[in-house]
């Protein structure tokens, strides 16, 4: 079968009405890869896979979402639209909107995304406007200035983000054959679990996964039941303390009998370290929380992980954030140019 994006292979199954053409760049189909290696660390017995939707266009899943929002935009007569983010969701509105000759202007918090995220929405040609507050903040203004200025907005709160991220359920589940036990991700505006949840409700099948959300601490509103007035974590992407779609998130995890746990930022690196080297798969901070949140459920000892489908979603590629990985590197010294030197460098490891 010949791959042309999410609308031409699920969009009979989208809540959508598109008068006009499909704007994608051919997101979605993201491999599923079996993670034995890490299971064998974090969840023993279990099989164990990655969602790795780092290999979407743009470098996150948020291209599921942004391929309806777009094209939806379009056949409403859109010209230009407006998003806040944490950086992936800006990177992607910019690639569509470009893709889609629409003006695209994004808010993101100042200082606080990550480098591959800039990159891409200044490449992709968004009109970036830094804010000197949170997500959370710009969210505010984003939803009020859509309703008095003509631009479309198309943060996770507009319903065709959720009909393309969805799909992500569903190849999950043509993927293993049936749905996972688990589903492990981080939570940060809480539209991908909304969005996860919506797609296994709507697959033909009986079994459903349970849900296990990740929180940042210092980001943590589900966890603890209490907005967070200044959310901080090196999770820059899901620094979030109010999410929009907290009461779908409780709902998910309430009727998929899941559960919702903090980790630390010393736990997300380290699972994205585990990742990255047990097996070669890198994604960014934000994403190993899911990783992260179910390492700290099975040592917690209440987890049973034998014989379990376990899957992991990857959210974002890790290049979207090299400083962070860069930042833990410590160089050794430079050597001279000769055999000699290399041999005692391999032999001092
Ligand atoms: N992982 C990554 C890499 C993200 O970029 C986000 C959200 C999430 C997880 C959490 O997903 O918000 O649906 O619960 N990023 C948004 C953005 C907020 O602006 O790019 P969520």
């Amino acid at each position: 079968m010949v791959w042309r994006g999410l609308i031409d292979r699920y969009g009979d199954r989208m809540d959508i009405t598109p008068s006009a053409a499909p704007v994608t760049l051919y997101e979605g189909n993201t491999p599923l890869i079996p993670a034995p290696r890490l299971a064998a660390a974090v969840a023993p017995g279990a099989e164990l896979f990655l969602k790795y939707e780092g290999l979407n266009p743009t470098g996150s899943f948020k291209d599921r979402g942004m391929t309806t929002a777009i094209t939806q935009a379009v056949s409403e007569g859109a010209k230009s639209v407006i998003c806040a983010s944490t950086g992936n969701t800006a990177a992607s509105a910019a690639a569509y909107a470009a893709r889609a000759g629409l003006k695209c202007v994004v808010l993101i918090p100042e200082g606080k995304v990550a480098l591959g995220k800039l990159a891409g929405a200044i490449a992709y040609g968004a009109d970036v406007v830094a804010i000197k507050g949170s997500f959370d903040d710009g969210l505010t203004m984003v939803r009020e200035i859509a309703k008095v200025y003509p631009i479309a907005l198309v943060n996770s709160v507009n319903p065709a983000r959720l009909e393309g991220q969805k799909t992500a359920a569903w190849e999950v589940i043509d993927q293993i054959g049936e749905p996972p036990d688990w589903l492990c991700l981080p939570v940060g505006n809480a539209g991908n679990i909304s969005a996860y949840w919506l797609g296994f409700r709507q697959s033909s099948h009986e079994k459903m996964p349970k849900l296990l959300g990740a929180q940042a601490e210092g980001a943590a509103p589900i966890v603890f039941g209490k907005r967070v007035d200044h959310p901080e974590t090196i999770a820059t992407a899901i620094r979030i303390g109010n999410p929009a779609r907290w009461q779908e998130a409780e709902a998910a995890l309430r009727e998929s009998s899941g559960t919702i746990l903090a980790v630390s930022d010393e736990e997300i690196l380290a699972a994205q370290s585990m990742i990255a080297t047990m097996e070669g798969v890198y994604c960014e901070p934000s994403s190993a929380a899911g990783v992260a949140g179910l390492r700290k459920a099975v040592a917690a000892g209440n987890f049973a992980t034998e014989g379990r489908k376990i899957v992991c979603v990857l959210t974002g590629h890790g290049m979207k954030d090299p400083d962070t990985t860069v930042k833990q590197f410590k160089a050794s010294e430079p050597i001279n140019p000769t055999i000699e030197a290399l041999l005692k460098r391999l032999e001092a490891k």
